[in-house]
């Protein structure tokens, strides 16, 4: 009987492709038959998105409230508050280490300004763009609508940067110009991109008024990772969010999503009002709008509910963390018995094929595989378990009158509560007369 014992860390190869961790990136192993396999390479886990520090992100709101005031009161396309708010961000992200690029565009006879920031590193394939309009309109300083948003971004890229974070997605920032006269900026940037360009973008992420004073939860009901992402966020804070419909396509992910990018993000209301039901389940007032001061000369640095910003900019970093930096789990390692093993005819015995795990730490995951291969003229007959070094049975299949031939199968156990490492054996019996076969062999990974 010859026992083979492998391990195979085929995700390896997909981590390296996309640049990361190459350097420890082990190659394939493959051990002599009848050697232990080796402990588990150390690969790294996915690193925890931060807390955003609400501080910091009301610092910018304050920053942004001062150029309006230096300005005649508004950051508006056209006007000079608007390229000092620019001015502000760029100089923030080109010294976190951002590269930036400032494209210009000109709509309703003025200069705009759109701010475009990459993160060096990460697959330049698939790029993870996070964006906000940064203008107001003229008739106030815009603090919730777009500082909040813009804030929240530039708080969220300066945190990429704290935690030099090497994500497996290429990271880019935006914040937009002339939003308010029509998603002027975004469009333009959209239309600049070739065809080419637009399709290595992966996602992107809007954020605009997210610190309403009389806040909702919203989430854009457009890509559903994006969307879950979001939802997974804040159903760990235990906040019920609803799907955002105060008007779809109203802000700068709609010339995304025209383009066909998968877009999502956050909202926390403007001019609708809030209902008894939503005051009840996020506190507020019922009957008040989310935002009384949309696009008006009140929307200052006192416009903020500061919780409903905190939390939404932690659930950008934690979208930015989530999409972007995700380390693919790779499967753990790989046992196989390769050794033949006859099966009786009913009313024959059961027989098993045995594995010996060595070098697992810890208990087997819930995603534990295993997989089968079976010769046998009528797979029917078959009744086939995994049984654990410990002897609990695990049915893999029942018998049938399936009358095809073979088991060529996978199947996932929750293995969770079984220590990986001992004599695993796969069992089967034969509960039906005249059809014969044989284990061909079979594999479990942890
Ligand atoms: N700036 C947007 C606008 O004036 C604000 C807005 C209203 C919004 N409804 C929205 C943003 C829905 C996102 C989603 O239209
Ligand atoms: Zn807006
Ligand atoms: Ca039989």
């Amino acid at each position: 009987m010859s026992l083979s014992v492998s391990r195979r860390l085929t995700a390896v190869t997909a981590i390296a492709v996309a640049g990361l961790f190459a350097s420890t990136a082990p190659a394939a192993l493959a051990a002599p038959p009848g050697a232990a396999a080796a402990a588990p390479a150390a690969v790294a886990a996915a690193p925890t998105p931060p807390d955003i520090p609400l501080a910091n992100v009301k610092a910018h709101l304050s920053q942004f409230q001062s150029i309006a005031t230096a300005n005649g009161g508004n950051r508006a396309h056209g006007r000079a508050g608007y390229k000092a708010s620019i001015d502000y961000v760029k100089g923030k992200l080109d010294a976190a280490g951002f590269t930036t690029t400032l494209q210009t565009f000109t709509s309703s006879g003025a200069t705009g300004y759109n701010l475009i920031a990459d993160w060096p590193g990460g697959d330049p394939n698939s790029v993870l763009m996070s964006g906000s309009h940064l203008d107001s309109v003229t008739a106030g300083p815009g603090i919730n609508d777009n500082g909040s948003g813009s804030a929240a971004v530039l708080e969220t890229a300066l945190a990429v940067s704290r935690a030099q974070l090497q994500p497996t997605k290429h990271l880019r920032f935006g914040w937009w110009g002339a939003e308010e006269l029509g998603l002027v900026g975004s469009q333009y940037y959209v239309n600049s991109l070739p065809a080419a360009e637009k399709s290595k973008i992966s996602g992107y992420l809007n954020f605009d008024m997210i610190g309403s004073p009389n806040p909702g939860y919203f989430v854009y009901d457009d890509d559903p990772t994006i969307e879950q992402t979001f939802k997974t966020y804040f159903a760990g804070l235990n906040i019920p969010t609803e799907i955002e419909t105060e008007g779809d396509g109203r802000s700068d992910h709609a010339p995304f999503k025209n383009a066909g990018v998968p877009v999502g993000g956050l909202f926390s209301g403007a001019d609708y009002t809030k209902t008894a039901a939503q005051a009840q389940k996020w506190g507020g007032t019922s009957g008040k709008a989310f935002d009384a001061c949309y696009h008006a000369s009140c929307d200052t640095a006192a416009n903020i509910n500061d919780t409903a910003l905190d939390r939404n900019s932690d659930a950008i970093a934690y979208a930015v963390w989530t999409l972007g930096a995700a380390v693919p789990v790779p499967p753990g390692p790989s046992f196989e018995n390769t050794a033949d093993v006859n099966i009786p005819d009913s009313p024959g015995a059961a027989v098993t094929s045995p594995i010996t795990v060595s070098g697992v730490s810890g208990n087997a995951p819930a995603t534990t595989k295993v997989d089968v291969n079976i010769v046998h003229t009528y797979r029917g007959d078959l009744v086939i378990d995994l049984i654990a070094p410990d002897g609990t049975a695990y049915r893999l299949k029942n018998s049938s009158s399936d009358s095809g031939a073979n088991v060529v199968a996978s199947y996932t156990v929750n293995a969770s509560s079984e220590v990986a490492n001992g004599v695993w054996k796969l069992q089967v019996k034969d509960v039906a007369a005249q059809d014969t076969g044989y284990i061909n062999s079979w594999k479990i990974t942890f």
